[in-house]
């Protein structure tokens, strides 16, 4: 096949990439974008501080474009993020008691994904909730320092009463190394939801690489997490400097393990990245292919 989205469904997977409500207007952006991916994760659109920027009240026009954007072109859609420390207005870091911030995170996730319900594929749920100490735990926050470790379930269980069509995912970096000890603490969690019945369907790994690209271990990770019986995603993947190699390695990764459905880069063009000056994208700031472009397509077709 001769694009990255027509190559990954020969495995029936996708290849998806980030995209900007604002770039849209660029054709050079949105001839790539339409030609090449499959599924579209909008970049900050769908972000709280977006979305409710002051509590009840709702934004989705961002968000609405993509979406309309990508059913004007066939792409499916990962919703990212509804809850996530970052990106977070300031009311919702100002709520100083569990019973009011329990009842805003249940609004916001029905709001959100009332709006968006039958449109989106996979739901990242909950983005970033682990620490990156190694301690293996939660990060503070005001949804962990208020409603303590059972925020994440009571997310994930409130977003299957609201849309029960829509995939239900963890998201988080750092957690592609199956040593790391942030990524048994993730492994833990999920083990423990699959156990008790919790819902939840993929775990999304960013996969934002030094030039090296991704661990050795991470076939091992993927295939794991996919042992617990959930899909797993690679959801935000760049590399610093787009080694072909290192490319071509993190991709072989996902294609080696069954229940791994995807791979989404975060973003297009290297002028369109948020890792500035690494160039780590599979276009230049023209849009033209680079040789990472080469080795991922010719891995996905040959898998
Ligand atoms: O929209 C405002 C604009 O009004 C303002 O004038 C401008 C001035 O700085 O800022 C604009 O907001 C920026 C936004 O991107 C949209 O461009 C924010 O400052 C900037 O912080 C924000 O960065 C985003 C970042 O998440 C925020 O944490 C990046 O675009 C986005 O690529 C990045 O994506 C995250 C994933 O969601 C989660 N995983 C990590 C990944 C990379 O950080």
């Amino acid at each position: 096949a001769a694009t990255l989205g027509a190559a990954a469904a020969g495995g029936n997977r996708y290849f998806g990439t980030a995209a900007a409500s604002g770039r849209l207007g660029d054709s050079t952006y949105a001839t790539v974008l339409d030609r090449e991916f499959t599924m579209i994760t909008p970049e900050n659109e769908m972000k709280w501080d977006t979305v409710e920027p002051a509590r009840g009240s709702f934004n989705f026009g961002p968000g609405d474009s993509i979406v309309n954007h990508a059913a004007a072109h066939g792409q499916r859609m990962r919703g990212h993020t509804l809850v996530w420390h970052s990106q977070l207005p300031g009311w919702v870091g100002s709520i100083g008691d569990a019973a009011t911030l329990r009842g805003v995170l249940d609004n916001h996730i029905t709001q959100e994904m009332s709006h968006y319900k039958g449109k989106i594929y996979a739901w990242d749920v909950v983005n970033e909730a682990f620490a990156d100490d190694g301690s293996g735990r939660h990060r503070p926050s005001v949804f962990q320092n208020l409603l303590g470790d059972g925020f994440i379930e009571q997310a994930f269980r409130t977003a299957r009463n609201v849309d029960p069509a829509a995939k239900l995912c963890y998201n988080d970096y750092s957690i592609e190394d199956w040593s790391a000890a942030k990524t048994q603490g993730v492994y833990s969690m999920v083990k423990d939801f699959k156990s008790r019945g919790v819902p939840i369907d993929c775990v999304g790994f960013q996969s934002h690489f030094g030039s090296g690209g991704a661990p050795a271990s991470f076939r091992t990770t993927l295939a794991n997490f996919a042992a617990l019986g959930v899909d797993v995603q690679l959801t935000e993947l760049d590399i610093a400097q787009a080694a072909p190699a290192a490319y071509a390695g993190a991709v072989q990764a996902c294609l080696d393990v069954a229940r791994c459905t995807g791979i989404t880069v975060w973003g297009i063009r290297d002028s369109d990245s948020w890792r500035t000056g690494e160039n780590p994208l599979l276009f230049d700031n023209n849009g033209n292919k680079k040789a990472a472009y080469t080795s991922v397509l010719n891995a996905l077709n040959n898998a």
